[in-house]
């Protein structure tokens, strides 16, 4: 398939179809049903509808899927909200929790790493704006547990030519194929998962990621400063657990390293470092423009200094090319 034509949802899913698309239940190859209206499975014969051109499967069963019951209906309650209004900027709706152009300068600079024939995950798109105007090349599959929010991912990415196959599926239960993904890229969705998910998230990703494979995970982080002025606030920032409809952990980049400690059996070659260290929405700190050079400097030379105020801390991980595996467990927990 030519990749530079491949320009839509659904031109994006006939090349997902043949290349890493496959059933959650018995990783057997999926078809387009006749209609176009659904995906089948061709072994086990499950089937999966087709939303305004986007596979809808379903959770993981009773347990899993309870745990972000709450947290699914109010991601989808907000967004039908953002539907009904018509909401045009949605760009700017994105820009009150994340810092738009740093963090696009981040998943453009992520995505360079791959060549245009490889697919790439995207855990929890949210509304996929990581990727807009993205350039051809490596394929994203933005999956993600709201429908909602992939509808105005939908909206916020028409009318362009796209990277992105949007998926509704849990990341617990990934419908894609073993050793298909050459990468995975998530902002601010690890950090949401209980505690059986996040374990089931790491086994499907141990699964589908191919044997030399990227990953970079942006989480929130307890900045002891950011902590301070927001007591100043008089607001307490939640760090751990149950948070109204969600689970929202702050971890330190020490702790979510080794959460990662033992994936793929310690081979892994592992580095962090802070995100957004002047983005804070909770204060009403949005700087525009934001100061990515200032930040890039800190984060490089400074990164102790960083950690006091960085709202975002993040991982990158990759398969490790140095036969001392011992020595790649000591990195990673350092
Ligand atoms: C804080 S939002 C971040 C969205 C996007 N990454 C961004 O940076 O704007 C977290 C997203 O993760 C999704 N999510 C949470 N749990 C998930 C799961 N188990 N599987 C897939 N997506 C999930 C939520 O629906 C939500 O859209
Ligand atoms: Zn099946």
């Amino acid at each position: 398939m030519d990749l530079v034509a491949t320009v839509s949802q659904s031109d994006l899913l006939e090349a997902a179809l043949t290349e890493v698309l496959a059933c959650p239940d018995c990783q057997a190859r999926l078809v387009l049903e006749a209609a176009g209206k659904s995906l089948r499975c061709g072994s086990c014969g499950s089937t999966t509808p087709l939303v305004e051109g986007i596979p809808v499967f379903a959770s993981s069963g009773p347990g899993p899927e309870g745990l972000q019951a709450e947290e699914m209906a109010f991601r989808n309650q907000a967004a039908s909200e953002q539907l009904r209004n018509d909401t045009a900027d949605l760009l700017s709706v994105a820009g009150k929790h994340h810092s738009v152009p740093l963090m696009g300068r981040y998943a453009h600079h992520f995505r360079s790493h791959f060549s245009a024939g490889d697919w790439l995950l995207d855990i929890g798109t949210g509304y996929s704006w990581h990727w807009k105007n993205a350039e051809p090349g490596p394929r994203v599959i933005g999956i993600d547990l709201s429908l909602g929010n992939l509808l105005l991912a939908q909206r916020l990415l028409a009318d362009q030519p796209r990277c992105v196959l949007l998926i509704c599926a849990d990341a617990s239960r990934l419908p894609l194929a073993n050793g298909s993904l050459a990468g995975a890229w998530s902002v601010q969705a690890f950090q949401l998962f209980p505690e059986p998910i996040f374990q089931q998230v790491q086994r499907e990703l141990d699964r589908v990621l191919r044997k030399d494979f990227m990953m970079e995970l942006h989480h929130l982080h307890p900045a002891l400063l950011y902590r301070f002025l927001c007591r100043l606030r008089g607001r307490t920032l939640h760090r751990r657990g149950r948070h109204g409809p969600f689970e929202t952990n702050r971890l330190l980049l020490a702790e979510w390293l080794q959460r990662w400690a033992s994936f793929r059996e310690g081979r892994l070659e592992a580095s962090s470092g802070y995100s957004e260290l002047f983005f804070h929405p909770e204060l009403g700190v949005r700087p525009r423009p934001y100061p990515s050079g200032l930040e890039r400097f800190l984060v490089q030379h400074a990164p102790g200094f960083s950690s006091l105020f960085a709202r975002q801390g993040y991982l990158r991980l990759k398969n490790r090319s140095c036969r001392n595996r011992s020595n790649a467990l000591e990195a990673i927990s350092r």
